[in-house]
């Protein structure tokens, strides 16, 4: 067994020179188990190398799938030989997104079984309208020891009203209605740009589907979904971390490979904090323009400040002076980091869904663990900017969804290594804490 590592950064240095962003994870974890749906052989390029699409390739594999590594970030994939409607138990419980292969074997076979969703540090996060979903489409869902088992008799098309804007079970509901019988209207879809990006996949494989990126999306069934070979879209999260980073130590940086249509509500909220934004076809220019201003903030679903972005916007505006506030309008529970930004000097008060921020301008290294992947990116922005070094533990949730942010981070000039963690870690950890 590996040893658990650590990176370790070396604060205060500004980040300068240029990144290329990598496929979007929220993306890519949907358009690889759709592949199920294709009658033949699908190749994605600008697939990240990140530990979800690690894990989604292996339960594909696990069903029958036959993939070949083309190049970096490039797949063939034929899964026109999957048999197989389970997904094994111990790779689904490794990341959430496994549900997506319940809709596209669903929506091939007309049945399937993958595990519940594992736990996760951002609150209650239930599938009941994903099985709403499937049960409208005509199929019967129950919860058999920590198993989903879905089965039908065959979809039909049929209207599906979402109770909450949920991005999981709008995708869920696309990949099962694709091949249903006759035609499916989702209302109160959610809108983010992985869902027009699972949509556009599809259509690029002959399926009919239209209205994605709005609130109603309009599935017209068919047979039979051919080959094709298929981008993903850059990442909007990985994009927006990469800005605040720039802004958090005073840099300037060019984020190259990104849609700046789909950073408008990340820039427009980076503006009102005064950082310095310039847009072009396919790039983004971020600096550090003056002193950064106290803000408010609500998280939305898209086209709304995304709930991704929290908790790095909240380790920028530690830096901004005066009284700040976020108000987080999507996940049940999304300030666990909180503590652990408090170690380094923050000054937040949470009271269930909102936090208010006492920007002190600046903050201290010290030995903190990411509880979940965009806690652990606000820890890197929050040590790259802090005076001293940083120690962060728990990095797997980092290495879960950016794509080598070590050596990105690095060649923007950043002081950061990974190493080992110390099996005697506790004394060595709070040494460090006491030393500083
Ligand atoms: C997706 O999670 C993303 N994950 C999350 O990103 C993201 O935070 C979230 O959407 C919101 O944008 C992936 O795409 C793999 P939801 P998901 O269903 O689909 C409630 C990251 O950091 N809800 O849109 O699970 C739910 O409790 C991850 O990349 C129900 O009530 O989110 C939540 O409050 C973290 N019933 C709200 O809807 C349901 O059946 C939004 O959830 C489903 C959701």
């Amino acid at each position: 067994m590996k040893p658990a590592e650590q990176f370790v950064i070396n604060g205060g240095r500004p980040l300068r020179g240029s990144v290329a962003i990598s496929g979007a994870k929220n993306a890519v974890v949907a358009l690889l188990p759709a592949v199920i749906l294709a009658d033949e052989p699908c190749t994605i390029e600008n697939v990240p190398d990140i530990r979800d699409v690690t894990i989604s390739l292996q339960i594909l594999s696990e069903l029958g799938a036959i993939i070949v590594k083309r190049s970096e970030g490039t797949y063939e994939i034929d899964a026109t030989q999957i048999k197989d409607c389970c997904v094994p138990y111990d790779l689904a419980r490794k990341m959430r997104a496994s549900y997506y292969f319940m809709g596209a074997l669903l929506g091939r076979f007309g049945q399937a079984r993958v595990s519940m969703p594992g736990g996760c540090p951002l609150g209650d996060r239930p599938i009941d309208q994903h099985l709403k979903a499937f049960r409208k489409l005509g199929a019967a869902c129950r919860v058999d020891r920590g198993m989903v088992d879905i089965t039908s008799a065959g979809l039909k098309g049929d209207r599906i009203f979402f109770d909450v804007v949920t991005v999981g079970a709008t995708m869920n509901a696309i990949l099962a209605a694709v091949k249903a019988e006759g035609t499916t209207i989702i209302e109160n879809a959610a809108k983010e740009p992985h869902i027009v990006d699972l949509a556009s996949f599809l259509n690029s494989m002959g399926a009919d589907i239209r209205g994605a990126g709005t609130d109603t999306i309009k599935i017209r069934g068919v047979q039979y979904l051919r080959s094709t070979s298929y981008s993903v879209i850059p990442d909007q999260i990985e994009a927006g971390t990469y800005m605040v980073a720039a802004a958090a130590t005073k840099g300037d940086v060019t984020l190259t490979n990104v849609i700046p249509k789909h950073l408008e509500s990340i820039i427009s909220v980076m503006e009102k904090i005064g950082v310095g934004v310039e847009q072009f076809d396919d790039s983004v220019r971020v600096y550090y323009d003056k002193p950064l201003v106290k803000t408010s903030i609500k998280t939305r679903p898209h086209p709304g400040f995304p709930t991704d972005m929290q908790p790095q916007i909240s380790a920028l505006l530690c830096l901004a002076d005066g009284t700040s506030m976020i108000m987080e309008g999507v996940s049940e529970q999304r300030f666990q980091y909180v503590d652990e930004l408090r170690r380094m000097g923050a000054d937040i008060q949470v009271d269930g869904k909102v936090a208010v921020i006492e920007g002190t301008g600046t903050l201290s290294g010290a030995p903190v663990k990411a509880c979940d992947l965009r806690a652990g990116a606000a820890l890197m922005i929050a040590g790259l900017a802090a005076t001293g070094i940083t120690y962060i533990e728990d990095i797997y949730h980092i290495e879960r969804g950016y794509a080598d942010m070590e050596g990105k981070l690095r060649a923007l000039g950043a002081d950061i290594h990974k190493e080992p963690i110390d099996p005697s870690g506790d004394e060595v950890r709070s040494n460090r804490s006491i030393c500083g």
